[in-house]
């Protein structure tokens, strides 16, 4: 295993819809295709010592795509979480959700929640989905946050700083990634992990999610190994922030 890989690996998985048109299929083909590139993601993730994986699986956005089209992805995740609970309990991956979870359907929300009590204590590598997820959103609800706890008297003005802020996002415990891939040749954030990609390394892929592969993984991940990080100081600095060189 490489010292200089990141530790925490964000991923924008894009491209599935036209994969599929390209083929003449409907777009939720696409998006099954898609739930077997994060299979060999988490299995390259394990491989490649990642120790928090966290995917865009579905933007606040994309509630305005067609009804078949979102109903079909919800099913495909309570499917995917079935399919792969064998996996979470082998390989100790604890399952977390970033997102405006009460957008959910009720019973998505719930066989999410269940997966994520039983999952709490497993001490591998964690899988964050991000469901109705947006950066804009996030940042937005930990300042509304702030406003209340002022309100309230337990935070004072020039308590607000950054540390109040990045405490209030959805998942505070969770280093910022070092690395964020997308694939798809798009080169875009797309609303994705706004306040917490300040110092990520960006690798931008030509292939479409559902083409996604092992060999894509370590490409991506020999590249952020190739850069110096500097986190805006002088010094090179390779790998990953998240756990921190002394
Ligand atoms: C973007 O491609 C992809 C999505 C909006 C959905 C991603 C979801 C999955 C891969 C399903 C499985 C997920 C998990 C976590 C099991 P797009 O539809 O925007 O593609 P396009 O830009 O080519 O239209």
């Amino acid at each position: 295993m490489n010292e200089n890989y990141p530790k925490h690996v964000a991923v924008i998985m894009d491209g599935n819809g036209r994969w599929a048109k390209t083929r003449g299929l409907p777009r939720i083909q696409g998006h099954k295709a898609g739930a077997e590139s994060v299979r060999r993601l988490l299995r390259g993730a394990r491989k490649f010592g990642i120790r928090w994986l966290t995917l865009y699986a579905f933007s606040i956005e994309n509630w305005s795509r067609p009804e078949a089209e979102v109903s079909g992805l919800m099913r495909l995740l309570t499917t995917f979480l079935a399919q792969n609970r064998n996996v979470l309990d082998e390989e100790q991956i604890r399952l977390r959700i970033s997102g405006r979870r009460s957008d959910l359907p009720p019973n998505v929300e719930a066989a999410l929640a269940k997966t994520e009590a039983e999952t709490a204590a497993y001490t591998g590598p964690q899988l964050i989905i991000c469901l109705s997820y947006g950066g804009r959103t996030e940042i937005a609800q930990a300042a509304r946050r702030i406003a209340e706890d002022v309100k309230n008297g337990i935070l004072a003005p020039e308590q607000v700083d950054e540390a109040a802020i990045a405490a209030r996002l959805y998942l505070p415990d969770v280093p910022d990634p070092d690395l964020i891939i997308r694939t798809s040749g798009e080169q875009r954030i797309s609303n994705f992990l706004l306040w917490q990609c300040a110092y990520s390394e960006f690798v931008f892929l030509p292939e479409p999610w559902p083409e996604f592969t092992e060999d894509s993984l370590q490409r991506a991940l020999d590249i952020f190994a190739s850069r110096n990080r500097r986190f805006g100081g002088i010094v090179d600095s390779h790998g990953s922030s998240a756990q921190p060189a002394t």
